[in-house]
């Protein structure tokens, strides 16, 4: 399948996990791929030069508002244009909410949140402006509520909002809007949680996998996988969706 050809896309945090395998995925299928990352992730932009794609690597902290309109504009510059933005960027500060400190819930809400906001509002005007464009973020499961994540719930159900709208005030430039809302994908922002709670990565996920219906945990791939399609033309017909891959998780 290659439904990229001549599309230019930003895939935020993209040096590892979700993001990489998104970019990895994006310029197999025939994107021009801009890793973005706060540093340049030579290895992820070598590796997909190495299967013959396109990718380079930009330095550049979303939490930043200039910092991603100069990224945005270089990209733009680099590869020609901007058809698709992959809001992945995200981090975790997990607490119990009683002892949740404020520079955890505003560290939290600056990248997954309003890091989105940055990128979002930026990229649509090379969007509008050529009358097309892809937006998909990341939410997550715990946008349903998950103990010890108060600040990182409320900023992915606040992706969902931000999607839904956007798909309102952006559907009659021919832009889609949609989010994917993993479940426990086996990264290092979930081996980080394992740490962080006295267990291994592999006893972390076996514990999350008896929860799963599909009797496992996910594969940053299979999440790159519904990332491509809301990227694509193969999802024309759908705006303001958050498609949730959490292995049938209730
Ligand atoms: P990860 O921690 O492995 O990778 C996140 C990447 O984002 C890192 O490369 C990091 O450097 C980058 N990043 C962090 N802050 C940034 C900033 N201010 N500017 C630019 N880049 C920044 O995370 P993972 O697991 O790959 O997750 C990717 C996305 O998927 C995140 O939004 C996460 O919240 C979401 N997600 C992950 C799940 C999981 O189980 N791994 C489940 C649900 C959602």
């Amino acid at each position: 399948m290659v439904r990229f050809t001549g599309r230019v896309a930003i895939v935020t945090g993209a040096a590892r996990g979700i993001g990489a395998a998104t970019a990895r995925r994006l310029a197999a299928e025939g994107a021009m791929v801009a890793i973005v990352d706060v540093a340049i992730a030579k290895d992820v932009v070598d590796e997909i030069a190495a299967a013959g794609g396109r990718a380079l690597g930009y330095a550049c902290d979303i939490t930043d508002k200039i910092a991603v309109e100069t990224v945005f504009h270089r990209v733009a510059t680099d590869f020609g244009g901007l058809h698709i933005l992959v809001n992945n960027a995200g981090i975790t500060r997990d607490d119990l909410f009683f002892r949740l400190s404020v520079d955890d819930w505003n560290a939290v809400m600056a990248v997954n949140l309003t890091g989105a906001y940055h990128c979002a509002q930026t990229a649509q005007k090379y969007m509008v402006a050529q009358r097309y464009g892809k937006i998909v973020s990341l939410s997550s499961r715990s946008a349903l509520g998950n103990r010890g994540q108060a600040n990182y719930a409320a900023a992915k159900a606040g992706v969902q909002g931000l999607t839904a709208t956007l798909a309102i005030e952006l559907g009659p430039y021919n832009i889609n809007v949609n989010a994917v809302a993993p479940g426990y994908i086996a990264t290092d922002m979930t081996a980080a949680t394992a740490a962080r709670v006295g267990s291994t990565p592999e006893d972390h996920q076996r514990a999350a996998a008896e929860q799963t219906p599909l009797g496992r945990v996910g594969q940053p791939e299979e999440i790159a996988a519904a990332i491509a399609f809301l990227a694509s033309d193969d999802s024309s017909y759908v705006s303001g969706q958050t498609l949730y891959v959490n292995g049938g998780a209730r």
